[in-house]
């Protein structure tokens, strides 16, 4: 079976990359999976200081497969979101080590909102940043109802959230959560010296500062599971389906 994560541990950073580049590294529930275990398993491993997540060159991602969502708009079910992007999603909120993320191209969707669990973030400077959860009928996810607003205010989280309008690199670096945006294909790269930085400060003071700074993992927690009731509910929605099949038509005509 292809790999669409790999994972490799470099210079005390654990790199989680993701590889689908067919489908834009759209996100299967195996991804997920693959994701939130290596984030879990960084976790007791004290050789690790950082994390990186990285889509590689040319794109982050296009988010969770539109397939997958279709799937769970059908399925007989009264689940919420489907159980692996959940678990990827708690493990981003249960994670304590630094999370550095390296975007290169687009990052949508959950491309987007998984950087508000980050604590640096690099761009290329065709970065643009979309969480269009609203033109799928859907609502937002990753607690970014609660980190968006808390990072960039509620004017341009309304903007992002509500409107489903895009932001670029600059715009993402001016409304605070973007770092430093370099040369297309330098990300990654950028990314591994910025974990490097941080390898060499005091570890245990790295970590309790970190802590100090975020907010109550409670919280972030209970406003995913508010989100992921509604996710479920919106999943199944007719304006969801209809979204799903639009993007799935425009395929075949093009
Ligand atoms: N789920 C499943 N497949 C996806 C996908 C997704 N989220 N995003 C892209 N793909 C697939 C396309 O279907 C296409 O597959 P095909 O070649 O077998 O037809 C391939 O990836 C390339 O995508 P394409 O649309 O041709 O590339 P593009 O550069 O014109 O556009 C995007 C890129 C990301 C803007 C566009 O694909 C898109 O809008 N995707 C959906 C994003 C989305 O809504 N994600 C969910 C957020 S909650």
């Amino acid at each position: 079976m292809i790999d669409h994560v790999i994972v490799t541990d470099e210079d005390n950073t654990r790199i989680i990359t993701m590889r689908r580049p067919d489908k834009k590294n759209a996100l299967t529930q195996g991804m997920y999976i693959a994701m939130a275990d290596a984030i879990k398993s960084a976790q007791n491993d004290p050789d690790i200081r950082s994390i990186v997540i990285s889509g590689g060159s040319g794109v982050f991602t296009a988010g969770n497969d539109l397939e997958d969502f279709a799937k769970a708009n059908t399925a007989n079910d009264d689940s919420s979101r489907p159980m692996a992007a959940t678990q990827f999603l708690k493990a981003l909120a249960y994670n304590e080590k630094p999370l550095i993320g390296a975007v290169d191209g687009i990052a949508v969707g959950v491309g987007t909102t998984m950087l508000f669990h980050c604590d640096y973030v690099l761009a290329s400077t065709t970065a643009t940043f979309s969480t269009p959860f609203i033109h799928l009928g859907l609502v937002p996810e990753a607690a970014s109802s609660l980190l968006a607003p808390r990072t960039m205010g509620h004017h341009r989280a309304f903007s992002m959230l509500v409107m489903g309008r895009s932001v670029t690199a600059d715009e993402a670096r001016e409304a605070g959560f973007v770092n430093v945006i370099v040369a297309p294909g330098h990300t990654e790269v950028e990314a591994r010296k910025v974990a490097r930085e941080i390898g060499s400060l005091p570890k245990d003071a790295v970590a309790l500062t970190r802590k100090l700074l975020k907010p109550a993992r409670e919280d972030v927690l209970r406003r995913m599971d508010e989100e992921s009731h509604h996710f479920g509910e919106r999943l199944k929605s007719d304006e969801a389906r209809n979204a799903f099949s639009a993007f799935f038509a425009r395929k075949k005509k093009a």
